[in-house]
């Protein structure tokens, strides 16, 4: 111990943390990070053809939603004072150049469409924009003829999704496939097309992970193989900072590291780098591995769920993308 908290060879500490930590009053005094609703977005799934919502097993509590079902659940989101809804669509056929995407009548855009009827400004409509839900072969991208993933004929198709997305009445649009280049092109064919009002949250930070695992499930994927020609490998983290501040320089509104966390140091290097708002994406993996150790009566449910979101936070999200946000968000309101 420092001389500071034991003078004159006294075997007592002087300086001791533990008196705020002595009551749940003073621990709620000094405690540093907050964790609030409004910070929170829920991921859904709704699936092309389901009369009623369909459960995925590998990520236990979350469904594949029906049209209704969905509404419901983003009428829940709104009343539950969450920051927003983000859409995945799972489409009933797929084909090698994800042409569902750019379908007004494709499940995802008429998705964004019920949920604006549902909820108008209440909650931000949020989508996701990429092409790996609509494509046969399950990547993020269209093909070049040697199978490899074409960027710029890609960034064609993001345009346009983008613009598909945004008559659809989508608030914000979250490009995901990790293509160089996307938010440029993004946020010109917005505006090209008069939606400058839509914002961008782009997925910057995304990584090569194990930890999607489960999502695959969530949207029937077919995918063969792995995303490392385009998503970042994990050994890289100022890679990271420099995909967030490539983002930036193109438009991006928001910036997103994911996945969260095996990545929290990347996402406060991204926080301490930018001056936009930071987001993280508590993925499936992540949503996995807690309910599984919990079914298995391994740890607390609740409190597990709670440090996670917390962590997220406080390593830099301003916002948390989490599958608990509708369960979570009534348990904030009784403290940590
Ligand atoms: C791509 C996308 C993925 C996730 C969100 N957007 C999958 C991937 O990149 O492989 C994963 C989300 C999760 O695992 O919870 N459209």
């Amino acid at each position: 111990m420092s001389d500071v908290s034991m003078p004159g060879g006294l075997e007592r500490p002087v300086v001791r943390p533990r008196r705020l930590r002595r009551t749940s009053a003073l621990r709620e005094l000094v405690a540093e990070t907050t964790l609030a609703p409004r910070q929170l977005v829920l991921p859904v799934f709704v699936r092309e053809g389901l009369d009623e919502p369909r459960p995925i097993t590998s990520m236990p509590g979350v469904v594949q939603h029906s049209r209704d079902s969905l509404r419901a659940a983003a009428a829940e989101a709104a009343e539950l004072g969450l920051g927003g809804i983000m859409l995945f669509g799972v489409p009933e056929d797929k084909d090698a150049v994800g042409s569902g995407a750019l379908d007004p009548d494709g499940i995802l855009n008429v998705a964004i469409r019920d949920v604006v009827a549902e909820v108008g400004d209440a909650l931000p409509a949020m989508a996701d924009l990429c092409l790996d839900e609509f494509t046969d072969h399950g990547h993020c991208g269209v093909l070049a003829a040697d199978g490899s993933v074409d960027n710029d004929a890609t960034l064609e198709v993001y345009a346009d999704m983008a613009v598909a997305q945004a008559e659809a009445g989508v608030q914000v649009v979250g490009p995901s496939g990790m293509m160089d280049g996307q938010v440029a092109v993004v946020r010109q064919a917005l505006d090209g097309a008069g939606h400058q009002d839509v914002a961008v949250l782009a997925y910057s930070a995304k990584y090569a992970s194990a930890f999607f695992g489960p999502f695959r499930e969530a949207v029937d994927s077919s995918l063969q193989g792995d995303r490392r020609t385009y998503q970042q490998d994990p050994r890289n983290r100022v890679e990271g900072v420099r995909e967030a501040l490539l983002d930036i320089a193109e438009g991006a509104d928001l910036v997103m590291v994911k996945p969260a966390l095996a990545y929290l140091d990347v996402l406060r290097e991204v926080r301490d780098a930018v001056d936009v708002p930071v987001a993280a994406y508590n993925i499936s993996g992540e949503l996995a591995m807690v309910e599984a150790a919990a079914a298995n009566g391994w740890i607390d449910r609740r409190a597990a769920i709670l440090e996670t979101l917390t962590s997220i936070r406080r390593a830099g999200a301003d916002v948390v993308l989490t599958y608990w946000a509708a369960e979570a968000a009534p348990w904030l309101r009784e403290g940590f």
